[in-house]
This record gives C-alpha cells, structure tokens and sequence, in this order.
C-alpha cells in the first residue's frame, strides 16, 4: 500500500535587504505602476555580499529542523538550485556539515531551472513511499538568486530567498497525491544560463509563452491520469473546482493571473453545462475565481520577487502563514515550471498539523525585519556578486538573522561560518 507522504515541516529564509519598487522605477525611469501592476512586484529582495544560495539554504534548512526534527533523522538531503555556487561541488554538502547532518544521510545538489526544488520533492517522497527510507525523513531545500542585467527588461523579476521541507511518511503540513501527477517536459530555449555567466539570458515574451503552453500540457496529462482511474468529477463538477488554492510557480506575480486565466476556462469549457452558463460572463468568472483561490497565495512573492526553485514553495508557506485553519482538509493544486523546460501538476491535501506550524514560519515577520536599500547598494551588490562572490566579504551586521553566511575564498575553498549573534526571527532557537 502507497504510504502517506507529504511535507512534515517547512522553514522560509529571504536576505536582509530589500529594494522598493519605487526606488528601482525611478532609477529606472520606468511607471512604478509597470512594476506594481503590470509585473505584481512591489519590492525585491537584494543579496548582500554576506549571503549566497548555500548561506540561504542552510539558514532555511535550520528553521525547516527546527528544535522537533533531530539532523540525525535525515537520510536525504536534496538542494534544488540553478544558481549553485561551483559547477562541480554540492551547495548541498555544505548545508549537510553547517546542519550536523550524518554521514550515513545521503546528500546531492539538482538542477532543472526553477523545476529543481520539485525534482527534489518528489524525489524524496518517493524515497519515502518506496521504503528506502527506513524510518528516516528527507530534507529538500529550493534555494536560489534570479539575476538579470540591470537596466533589462528581467531586472525587475530579479529576487532571493530558500524554501526547506522535511519530507516524511505520515507528515503534518501537507499529504502529497502519488497517483496523479501531470508532467509536460520539451526542449524549448525560454531562460538559461551558459556556464561564464552570472546572469541569466531570456527570451522574455517566448518564456510567458513556454511557460503556459507547458501548464495546459501538464495539467492535460494530470487530468488524463484522473479520467482514466475513473475519478473524473462528475456532472457540474469540473476538475479545477476541487482545488481550494492554486500554487503557481511566480516569476512575477502577474504570471499567475496569466496561468489561471489560461487554465480556469479551459476546464470549465470541457464541461459543457458550465460552459454554456458562464456564456459571455467568462472574463468576469475568472477574475472572480482567481481573486479567490491565487491572488492570496501571492502576497510574499510581492514582497520578494522570483526566487526561482523557491517560489511555488514560498507561495505554499504565505498561503499557510495566513490561512491555515480555513484550509485544513482541503486540496491544493501546485504548478512547477522550470524554463528549457519541465513542469509538473501535482496537488495536496492540508493535514490539521499546518495550522500550528504556520505560526512558526515567521514569513511576514521576516519580510518586515529586512533592510531598505538604495538604489547605488543594490547596483554595487549587484556588479560585486560576479560568477563567484566577493573573495573577501564585508561581515554580515551585528543584527544579522541567519545565522550562517559565506565569509569569502580561501585558496579557491568557500567557506561558511555561523554568526555568534544570530537571532533567528523564525522559530528556531
Ligand atoms: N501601468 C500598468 N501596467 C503597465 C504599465 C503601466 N504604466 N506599463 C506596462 N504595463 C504592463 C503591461 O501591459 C504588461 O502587462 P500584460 O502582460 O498583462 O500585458 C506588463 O506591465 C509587463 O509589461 P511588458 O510586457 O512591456 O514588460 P517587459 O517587456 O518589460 O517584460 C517580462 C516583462 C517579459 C516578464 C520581463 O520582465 C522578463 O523577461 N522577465 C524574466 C523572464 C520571466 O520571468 N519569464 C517568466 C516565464 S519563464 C519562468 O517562469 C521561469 C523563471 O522563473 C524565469
């Protein structure tokens, strides 16, 4: 028999510092109206020289532990990551040693563009239900910072923060479906990055495009699955109504708007009643669907910008952190797309135990305790990142969360230290 497996714990980490959109639209000479309504960006987060993907990694991973889950139960630890630090090395092996992880856990880094985090996911549950585990539990981390030039249309869908999951049998967030799961994957050239590079190339039109025509692909396949298991809905009942929120993978927040107008009549319309009965209405129906079940989930992303691998899972804790209670029991429907491209349809149940957990994200707490930068810190955080980081780091401040940072290259090693003053926000202690 399939075991239960899903999402047992969950730990958020974004960086200190923060860019308001104003400051970036008048820098920019761009209609912060662009930013706001166009894109749903209203501020950015910003990467001080002190943090990189394992530093923000290993500090969500710490909050994903927290004082219940021992290091000593992980037998897994997947990054997902496509802004790694080294084309050879694991972020992973660094967050197992600043974590405490055995060494009997095994431990890898994986890359599929913003797919990574759920290429980890689901390979962990599966590690679970297949009973590899034996008893241990997975610890999945989407850790990334989206990079475009600045001055490009991309700059402001930049961003940067980490997601972790403890994955386990019997979990207390999140039951993950196995029986269903809808993948779209083909070779599309939308968003890559060529290994000289620090930031990233895109095709910005083709990759809304992309991303849309591998939502229907994969959610035509989900729902391929659940006619022939004969669990199609009946009569009125669409597949899409089941679904009391829908966690898009956001680039942009305006990208969700994009994939629930694509997606929502395209279900109501297989269902001809319906179809029928929403007539000239359609437009209306679906903004009023997505204010209901999207718009809610979006609102740290607002806060955050893209975080990549990170930012379905960064919708999933915002959507907990405020609405837990009312979704206890019911299903969440999850679309992860990662450019080049493959995606996935995949969906959840809210398990009781999500509502206690939530308190303890921290999120908003996390968001509102950050920096605000200027526009001339950023640019120069930005032009120091480089391919590497700074060989020699300024400090992180005396009242830096963390606790881990990247305190610069030695002899082409990286190394990493944990802040002695480190005073979390969230509730690890
Ligand atoms: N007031 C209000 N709205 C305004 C406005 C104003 N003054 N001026 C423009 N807008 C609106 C536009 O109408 C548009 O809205 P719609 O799309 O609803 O029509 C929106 O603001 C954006 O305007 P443009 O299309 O002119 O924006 P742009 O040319 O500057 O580029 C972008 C937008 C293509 C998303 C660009 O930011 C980009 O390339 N971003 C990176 C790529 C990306 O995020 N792709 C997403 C799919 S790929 C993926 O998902 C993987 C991943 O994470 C990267």
């Amino acid at each position: 028999m399939t075991k239960k497996v899903g999402i047992d714990r969950i730990g958020v980490y974004v960086p200190g510092e923060v860019l308001a959109a104003e400051k970036l639209a008048e820098a920019r000479d761009t209609p912060v109206a662009k930013l706001k309504a166009g894109l749903g960006m209203h501020e950015m987060a910003v990467v001080p020289p002190w943090e990189d993907t394992v530093s923000l990694a290993a500090n969500a991973g710490l909050r994903a532990l927290g004082s219940d889950v021992s290091p000593d139960e992980i037998g897994l630890c997947i990054v997902g990551t496509e802004s790694g630090i080294d084309h050879s090395k694991a972020s992973a092996i660094f967050v197992h040693e600043l974590l405490g992880l055995p060494s009997t856990c095994r431990t890898y880094e994986v890359k599929h563009a913003c797919y990574g985090g759920t290429a980890a996911l689901q390979t962990a549950c599966d590690w679970i239900a297949s009973g590899s585990a034996r008893g241990r539990k997975a610890l999945v981390i989407a850790t990334d910072i989206a990079k475009y030039p600045p001055h490009s249309a991309g700059e402001p869908t930049q961003g940067a923060g980490a997601v972790a999951m403890v994955v386990a049998a019997d979990p207390t967030i999140v039951e993950l479906d196995r029986r269903s799961i809808g993948v779209f994957a083909g070779q599309v050239h939308d968003f890559w990055r060529p290994l000289d590079m620090a930031q990233a190339l895109v095709d910005g039109k083709y990759s809304l495009d992309c991303y849309l025509d591998a939502l229907a692909g994969a959610f035509a396949d989900y729902r391929g699955q659940i006619e022939a298991a004969g669990e199609l809905p009946q009569g009125e009942h669409v597949v899409l109504d089941g679904f009391a929120r829908f966690l898009y993978h956001t680039p942009f927040p305006k990208m969700a708007w994009k994939a629930h107008a694509m997606l929502a009549p395209k279900d109501w319309q297989s269902n001809a009643a319906r179809a029928e009965r929403l007539g000239e209405d359609l437009s209306a129906a679906v903004k009023a669907d997505y204010d209901e079940r999207v718009d809610g989930t979006l609102w740290a992303s607002r806060r955050i910008g893209n975080t990549y691998t990170a930012s379905m899972y960064f919708g999933l804790a915002a959507t907990l952190e405020r609405e837990a209670a009312a979704l206890v029991g019911k299903d969440l429907a999850f679309f992860s797309y990662g450019s080049g491209c493959c995606s996935e349809f995949f969906t959840g149940r809210v398990l009781p135990g999500a509502v206690s957990e939530a308190e303890g994200f921290g999120l908003e707490a996390m968001l509102d305790a950050r920096r605000q930068v200027e526009i001339e810190e950023y640019e120069r955080h930005h032009a120091e990142a480089g391919l590497r980081g700074a060989e020699s780091p300024e400090v992180p401040p005396a009242d830096f969360v963390g606790p881990f940072f990247y305190a610069g290259t030695v002899d082409d090693k990286r190394i990493y230290q944990r802040a002695a003053a480190g005073a979390l926000v969230a509730k690890a202690g």
